[in-house]
């Protein structure tokens, strides 16, 4: 197979920045190492920047992102046994959309195989070569047969465990790493949401979260410990916990049933330095990860590979100054990210080690932050999304 760009994951950044290409003309193979069920059954992201949204928009996929997303103006920040509403809207005139990473996703692969694009999934033993000549190739195997995509360009969407990252040589990479001492436990729940906002909670038995997908459906999170395990939390005492972390007028009102997904995630930062490797080009969580308490890491997937779609353009128009300034273009925008992502997750946790001083700087931080209006406007421009 002959192609100019080939995808390496089929996650939101490969199906997205495939889309981007197919608008520009430029044409391009996914590889997934998974099946399409298995992807889409990974419950993450939930909460889309205005710029996301427009993005979808723009490549025609955001019909039912409009229909279904939930528009919102504000987040409540929870903690001293109140919670306080940021007006995100009035702070910025901006607001963001509350629709789950798998709709985007299947949005896009529904637009992919629409346009009768070419998605390979269970792709297996996925390797990449020659990114340093002008001549790339990927190999895969697919139903115990081995076969080639020759191309310009690789494009390397195969998150954080993925084979992109991992074929660049060890001496070419600096990395930057951040491991937070604790998880979340998250849950869904054929539910209504406790509140229309999210509740973004400081508790001292540790933070919580309460989101939601639609109106029936909620997706809450609690703070635990690294070496828990899923088969340890029973439903009901997720939720006895949930409500402990609470304002008590909120915790009244929470509705429970069983959940429909459980699962731990750690919290890491980590960057990768730089995104570019001669014609191997890594974005999303292939070259960073921040924890999801600011909801920034599928929002910078999808900056990454709008920027990368342009860069090709312009390549394919006859200029290679995008490519050239890819990584450095991505990479201000990246640590402006992992700044905000692991600022907000320092304030809303409970450190296991800091049982004196920090929690006493949280509590003076977020009393500044609900009675400033300059402080508020600096977590409500960060979180609805810098320009890019
Ligand atoms: P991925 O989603 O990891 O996709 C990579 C794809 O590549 C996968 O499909 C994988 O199967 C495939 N792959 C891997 N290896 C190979 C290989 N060798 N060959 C071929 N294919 C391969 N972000 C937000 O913006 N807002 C939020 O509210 C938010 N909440 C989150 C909550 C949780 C609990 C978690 C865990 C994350 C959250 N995130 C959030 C982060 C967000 O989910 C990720 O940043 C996003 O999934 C990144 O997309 P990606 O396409 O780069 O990587
Ligand atoms: C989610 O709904 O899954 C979600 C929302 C906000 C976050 C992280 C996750 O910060």
């Amino acid at each position: 197979m002959r192609v100019q760009v080939a995808i390496v994951g089929g996650g939101p950044a490969g199906h997205l920045l495939g889309q981007l290409l197919y608008k520009a003309g430029i044409d391009a193979v996914v590889l997934e190492q998974r099946s399409q069920d298995y992807v889409l059954g990974r419950i993450r992201a939930g909460v889309l920047e205005q710029g996301t949204a427009d993005l979808l928009d723009e490549v025609g996929v955001g019909a039912r992102l409009h229909r279904e997303g939930l528009v919102h103006g504000g987040v409540a920040l929870g903690f001293g046994g109140a919670h306080h509403r940021i007006d995100l809207h009035k702070l910025t005139g901006k607001h963001v959309t509350v629709y789950g990473q798998t709709e985007v996703t299947k949005d896009l692969m529904e637009a992919r195989a629409a346009a009768g694009l070419t998605t390979i999934y269970e792709a297996e033993h996925v390797t990449l070569h020659d990114f340093d000549t002008p001549q790339p190739k990927v190999r895969y195997t697919k139903n115990g047969a081995t076969h080639e995509v020759l191309c310009d360009f690789i494009a390397g969407c195969d998150g954080y465990h993925g084979v992109s990252r991992a074929s660049v040589p060890a001496d070419a990479l600096r990395t930057y790493e951040k491991v937070y001492p604790f998880g979340w436990l998250g849950v869904l729940s054929e539910t209504p949401p406790v509140s229309e906002e999210l509740i973004y909670a400081n508790h001292e038995r540790g933070f919580a979260l309460c989101s939601m997908r639609s109106h029936t459906r909620s997706r809450y999170y609690v703070q635990c410990s690294l070496d828990d395990k899923v088969e340890n939390w029973s439903d009901a005492a997720f939720w006895d916990e949930l409500r402990r972390r609470l304002a008590p007028e909120v915790a009244e009102t929470l509705v429970t049933g069983p959940s429909i997904e459980k699962s731990i995630a750690p919290l890491r930062s980590f960057v990768a330095e730089p995104m570019r490797f001669g014609r191997l080009f890594l974005a999303g969580d292939a070259a960073h990860i921040v924890p999801p308490t600011g909801a920034k890491g599928l929002n910078l997937a999808v900056s990454d590979v709008r920027y990368l779609s342009r860069a090709f353009a312009e390549f394919y128009g006859g200029s290679e100054a995008g490519i050239n300034n890819y990584s450095d273009t991505c990479l201000r925008r990246v640590w402006k990210a992992v700044r905000f992502s692991w600022w907000f997750t320092s304030l809303m946790h409970k450190f296991p080690d800091d049982t004196g001083f920090g929690p006493k700087i949280q509590a003076a931080e977020l009393d500044y932050l609900i009675h400033s209006e300059a402080g508020s406007t600096a977590l409500a421009e960060n979180y609805v999304g810098l320009p890019y």
